[in-house]
This record gives C-alpha cells, sequence and structure tokens, in this order.
C-alpha cells in the first residue's frame, strides 16, 4: 500500500469500455457518426433532460452555451469564485464582465443571499445571467435560483461538471436531478478523467430548449446547418435546379469545431451504463468519512452527508492545512485543492478584484482539503487515508 499513491480522484476503466471503443475504431466512423446521437440520447435520459448536446470538453459546452444566450462585450454575468476558472471564463470569451458573489459557508455553493444583494443595490438590467455550480457533487437549489432570475430577467446555467446523478428536494418534496433543465436555460457537464463519467475529454449540454439546442447544433459546427429547411440562399444560388444538391449546407453564423469524436462517445456510453453503481460507492466512501470526522476537534467543517450529493470531491476544512496537504503527501496520499478563488486569480485581479472581496470564499480557500474520492479507492486505502490523517492531528 506504502509505494502506491492514492490520488484524490481517478478514472476507472474496465474491459467492456475498451472493447467498445475498439468496436468504434475498427468501424466506419472516427467522429460524426452514430455513437454521437447515441450518447446524448443515453445522457439527456440520464439526468432527466429533453435535448443534450455533446462537444469537446466542458469548457467548450460553457463557451457554447454564453453564445447561445448572447453574451455580449461588457454584459454582467454573476458566478461562484470557488468554481474551476472555465465557469466564468467562458463569459470573458465573450467580452462579458464577471461578477463573483461570495459562498455559503455551510453549503459551499454560491450563496443566494449575496446574489440578491447585488441585483437589488444595482440598477435594473445591471445583469445578465448567472452562473451557479453545483460545486463538489452538492446540487444548488435551481428553483430557488429559478424564481430569482425570473423576477430579474436573467437566464441560468447550471455548471453541472461535478454532479451527473446529483438532486436537490424542491418545494414539492420531489427529487430534481441536475442538468434536467426544469430550472436552468442550459446545463453543463465534463468528462474529464476524474469526473463521474470519463471519455479521456469531453463535454455535454443539457436544455428543454428547443430553439437552443438547434442553435446548440450548429455553433458545435462551425455554424454550419445541412438542414435545409433553414436554408437562406435558395437552389438556384446553392447550384441546384429544382432542389437543393446534396453536397449543398450553408455556415450561417460563427462557430466552432467544438465536435466529440465518435470513440469518445462510445467510451461515455460505456462509462455511462456504469454511473449509478459509481455513484452509489461515492456515497458509500462520503457516509464512511463523515462518521470518522465529525465531532472531531481538528476538523472545521466538512462535505457531510448530504441527500442527493453526488461527491464528485470529498471536503474538509481543517486547522494548518499546508501540514496536513504535506503529511499525506509524505505518505503518498495527493489530496487536492479545490479551489483557489477565482477572483483572486492574477487574472481576474486586472479587473479591480482583491483579497477581502469575498470574505466566506477566501476562509474556506485558506482551510478546504479534497481526500481521495472515486469508486475503485477500496477500503483498506480508505482506511489507510483516514487513520493518516488523524496520526496526522493526534501526533
Ligand atoms: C466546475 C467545472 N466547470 C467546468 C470545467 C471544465 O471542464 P473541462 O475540463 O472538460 O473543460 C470543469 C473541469 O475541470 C469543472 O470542474
Amino acid at each position: 500500500m506504502k509505494e502506491k499513491v492514492i490520488p484524490y480522484g481517478r478514472q476507472y476503466i474496465t474491459d467492456d469500455d475498451i472493447n467498445a471503443v475498439v468496436a468504434t475504431l475498427k468501424s466506419d466512423y472516427l467522429t460524426q457518426g452514430p455513437k454521437i446521437l447515441e450518447f446524448e440520447q443515453a445522457f439527456a435520459r440520464h439526468v432527466g433532460a429533453t435535448y443534450a448536446v455533446a462537444v469537446a470538453n466542458g469548457t467548450a459546452a460553457l463557451h457554447l452555451c454564453a453564445i447561445a444566450l448572447d453574451v455580449q462585450a461588457g454584459q454582467k454575468v454573476i458566478t461562484t469564485p470557488i468554481t474551476f476558472a472555465a465557469s466564468a471564463n467562458c463569459i470573458r470569451y465573450c467580452g462579458g464582465e464577471v461578477v463573483f458573489g461570495d459562498i455559503d459557508p455551510e453549503t459551499y455553493l454560491l450563496d443566494i443571499q449575496s446574489i440578491k444583494r447585488l441585483l437589488e443595490a444595482a440598477p435594473r438590467n445591471t445583469y445578465q445571467g448567472i452562473i451557479p455550480v453545483d460545486f463538489a457533487g452538492r446540487a444548488v437549489n435551481l428553483e430557488a435560483y429559478k424564481t430569482l432570475a425570473d423576477e430579474y430577467g436573467l437566464w441560468l446555467i447550471e455548471d453541472a461538471c461535478h454532479a451527473p446523478g446529483g438532486y436537490f428536494i424542491d418545494s414539492k418534496g420531489e427529487k430534481q436531478f441536475c442538468g434536467n433543465g426544469r430550472f436552468a436555460d442550459l446545463a453543463i457537464f465534463s468528462f474529464h478523467p476524474v469526473k463521474h463519467i470519463a471519455a479521456g475529454e469531453g463535454g455535454m449540454i443539457t436544455t428543454n430548449d428547443e430553439k437552443l439546442y438547434q442553435k446548440l447544433l450548429t455553433l458545435r459546427t462551425h455554424g454550419i446547418t445541412k438542414d435545409e429547411r433553414l436554408y437562406q440562399n435558395n437552389i438556384s444560388l446553392a447550384g441546384g435546379r429544382d432542389s437543393y444538391p446534396n453536397w449543398y449546407m450553408e455556415m450561417q453564423e460563427l462557430g466552432y469545431n467544438y465536435r466529440l469524436t465518435d470513440f469518445q462517445a462510445a467510451l461515455g456510453i460505456s462509462q455511462l451504463k456504469r454511473a449509478n453503481e459509481g455513484l452509489k460507492r461515492r456515497r458509500a466512501i462520503a457516509a464512511v468519512y463523515d462518521k470518522m470526522f465529525k465531532n472531531s476537534p481538528f476538523i472545521k467543517g466538512q462535505s457531510g452527508l448530504v441527500e442527493g450529493h453526488a461527491y464528485h470531491l470529498y471536503i474538509l476544512e481543517v486547522q494548518d492545512r499546508l501540514g496536513l496537504y504535506n503529511y499525506l503527501r509524505e505518505h503518498k496520499i495527493f489530496a487536492q485543492i479545490h479551489y483557489i478563488p477565482c477572483h483572486l486569480m492574477p487574472y481576474y485581479q486586472q479587473f479591480g478584484w482583491k483579497e477581502g472581496d469575498r470574505p466566506h470564499a477566501e476562509s474556506y480557500y485558506r482551510h478546504c482539503i479534497s481526500l481521495p474520492m472515486y469508486p475503485t479507492l477500496t477500503d483498506e486505502e480508505q482506511r489507510f487515508v483516514i487513520s493518516t490523517i488523524q496520526d496526522y492531528f493526534n501526533g
């Protein structure tokens, strides 16, 4: 055990996954083939959304969402500082201005009260939208955000990269799964190896809005459409006589090549079949951490056991975080820190953000540490992680 590194997260690849990829590599299509639609449909079913669009990665998904919602230069969009930079960067790609709210110190999620204060303090139409993040796998209460968004005429993009299979309980007592499109206009996911479903790289956008769905399909592939019903040029200009020629296509807006390959989609489909099993294991690991660290004097806060949490990460807040981090590394346990607050990144400081602006996020960052959390973490490895943490604090 001592020789083996225990990372904070890792992919789980089975023979079935490998066979699925090999079969696609031997097929006629490496990209733009049938596996994409199959993956999209299976994923949409998995999260309970009507439409899904597979893309190259989660960052591309965010970028396309920002374009589809027409983010323009100078427009203000709100997100959390405790997230991966891409949640904010997508707004900058469109020239928009990112406004960071603060987090709730209990849930680590964007604090809706801090957002209400921001909205109340500004003239109407100052903000265009909000990007709440299901950080660490804990589902945001999007019902509450939808009420707020409607009041102020804002759109919502749910960054659900950490939370496929996660849910919150709505005001009627019903489960609302992350990315189901009931409250947010668009939701996005990532298939990076540390995520629940790994495709090497990869991303997905889900929505219940048909117009946005059609727009995303075009934006994903250079702004080109092959849908005859949408053509703007006439048949003669297209080079046909009575109908559009078979080769014809139209680029109608500026899009990108943000496509996923078919062999990645094949891996995604295969992984998706085990997603519920992986989630169950993550929750079991969380239950053990919860039990072992609850009421420990050296723990300031922890992810805890929360219904609907998808546990991409299990986080402790501790005193002397640096000491613990280094001690774990000495024992080949590679914990990680999620995240350095985005507003304190030098890139965002150039827009005036500075230390002290978001006190809850900054205090959280000084103490947080993400423990190993992935389906193939064994009970023995988890016991070793726990006992090493206890040894550090108990001396
Ligand atoms: C919360 C969050 N949003 C967006 C992304 C971007 O996803 P990708 O790495 O697939 O571009 C990530 C991935 O790390 C993430 O954790």
